[in-house]
């Protein structure tokens, strides 16, 4: 591509933690100021909650700037979509009155169909089954993310979203897949394996979502470099976050795709320089939904009064989220693969009450400090926290709509993180709805 060297049109917002850190929020606040946004990774496996007046919309694909009138919407490339949970968006949208805008959807996006989520289950059955290896489950959503991932990089089954408009590829592809994973299904998901194997069904499933789908397909890439070439502004969505990274995350507790900006060349067909601003998506403490080390994870009453007061239960499984104290050492960790700008600070309301709040600056491995966190499950599994202790604040900060609201200890806290990790805090989150949001000009940086 030509054209401008660095795009200050664009950016990028990502999660820095295990997954839902508010980016939904984040994302529905900076869309007004965007013409495009941008989903880049991920499927259905996301959910983003997203609170407008006073109303709770669960997206789970479709980008969060749809609910921000004139924003374009797009999927892109890299996103696997599960066309029937899409259309449930559109519709449940639509039902509440929403009319979603224009909605461009790539046709190389890759399909997640029934089998794979019926796959996603077996193959977790087949991991929790003890074994002599012992692997363990992994804990997934079950939206089929890691079957169609692997369907794509296996290649001659995988159906594209450009696909759902030819029958004779669907059917080829369709019947292959089918062939490769019958044995699977019919012994570990029998529940799931009439329907999922049954060719014709399929088939018949997915040219309907064609039909219904095909006045959204296109090549987004071009769509994307046209409107950075023209400085439009382009906002990349992050599902997911840094943390379950395939690559840099803590693997196998992973996901399998790249949700931290590394993710959105591949996922667009955009060269790395047309990202331009990048915001990472923090919460004041730590959650984590499924199997997989945390290292400051509280199992006692703290952590059941974090999970109760930051409504801590999965967007898209409903499972109750794990909850711990800030880890700054993982925070470090994401702010460097992102090479994030600038902080945006969640959920801070969550943490009224505590007398003291802890941090965990370093671990303890094999008697050693280490500060330089290295996403290792078997070293961070034996990561005993070292945690500085910081003054808590006992008064509630829901209404607190500028820094002068907060008490000394929160931005005593909120300076801490920021200086710790070496980047502005430019933002602070103090409840779910758009107004609980407290700009900080320069950002907080002691
Ligand atoms: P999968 O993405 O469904 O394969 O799940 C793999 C792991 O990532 C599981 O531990 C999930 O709980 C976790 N995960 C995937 N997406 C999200 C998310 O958006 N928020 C939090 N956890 C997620």
């Amino acid at each position: 591509m030509t054209g401008p060297s660095v795009s200050s049109s664009t950016t990028a917002v990502v999660g820095l933690q295990w997954g839902d850190e508010g980016k939904g929020k984040i994302v529905d606040l900076l869309a007004a100021e965007h013409d495009i946004v941008v989903r880049y990774n991920g499927g259905a496996n996301a959910g983003h909650s997203v609170v407008v007046n006073g109303e709770r919309f669960a997206l789970h694909l479709m980008p969060s700037g749809v609910l921000c009138p004139g924003v374009r919407s797009v999927i892109a490339n890299g996103v696997v979509v599960d066309p029937e949970q899409l259309l449930n968006e559109i519709e449940g949208l639509r039902r509440r009155g929403i009319e979603a805008g224009p909605l461009l959807l790539s046709d190389r996006a890759h399909v997640v169909m029934p089998y794979h989520k019926a796959e996603d289950i077996a193959r977790e059955r087949i991991l929790a089954a003890p074994t002599q290896s012992g692997a363990g489950s992994i804990g997934t959503t079950g939206r089929g993310i890691g079957p169609a991932y692997a369907e794509k990089v296996q290649r001659g089954s995988a159906i594209r979203i450009g696909d759902l408009l030819r029958p004779d590829v669907l059917s080829a592809r369709v019947g292959t897949a089918i062939e490769t994973k019958r044995p699977m299904l019919e012994q570990h998901a029998p529940e799931l394996a009439g329907e999922a194997c049954d060719a014709d069904r399929m088939v018949e499933l997915a040219l309907g979502w064609g039909r219904q789908l095909a006045s959204s397909i296109t090549d987004t890439r071009r769509v994307l470099r046209d409107a950075v070439a023209a400085r439009e502004r382009v906002l990349f969505e992050g599902a997911n976050a840094t943390l379950l990274d395939i690559d840099h995350g803590t693997f196998p507790f992973v996901t399998s795709s790249s949700p931290s900006v590394l993710g959105i060349g591949p996922g667009t067909g955009l060269p790395p320089r047309a990202v331009g601003r990048t915001v990472g998506i923090a919460k004041a403490y730590q959650t984590r939904v499924g199997a997989g080390p945390m290292p400051t994870e509280l199992s006692g009453p703290e952590g059941e009064r974090i999970r109760e007061r930051g409504r801590e239960f999965g967007t898209t499984t409903g499972r109750p989220r794990r909850c711990g104290w800030l880890d700054l050492v993982a925070l470090r960790y994401a702010a460097e693969i992102n090479g994030i700008d600038e902080i945006a600070l969640m959920l801070l309301d969550v943490l009224a009450g505590f007398d003291e709040l802890r941090v965990c600056t370093a671990y303890r491995v094999r008697g050693r400090i280490e500060s330089d966190f290295h996403p290792d499950t078997a070293e961070l599994d034996g990561a005993e926290p070292v945690y500085e202790s910081l003054p808590g604040f006992s008064e509630e900060i829901t209404g607190a709509r500028s820094v002068s609201d907060l008490p000394a200890e929160a931005i005593g806290y909120v300076s801490f993180i920021s200086e710790h990790v070496g980047v502005p805090v430019s933002l602070v989150s103090v409840g779910p709805d758009r107004a609980q949001t407290i700009g900080l000009e320069r950002g907080v940086y002691a």
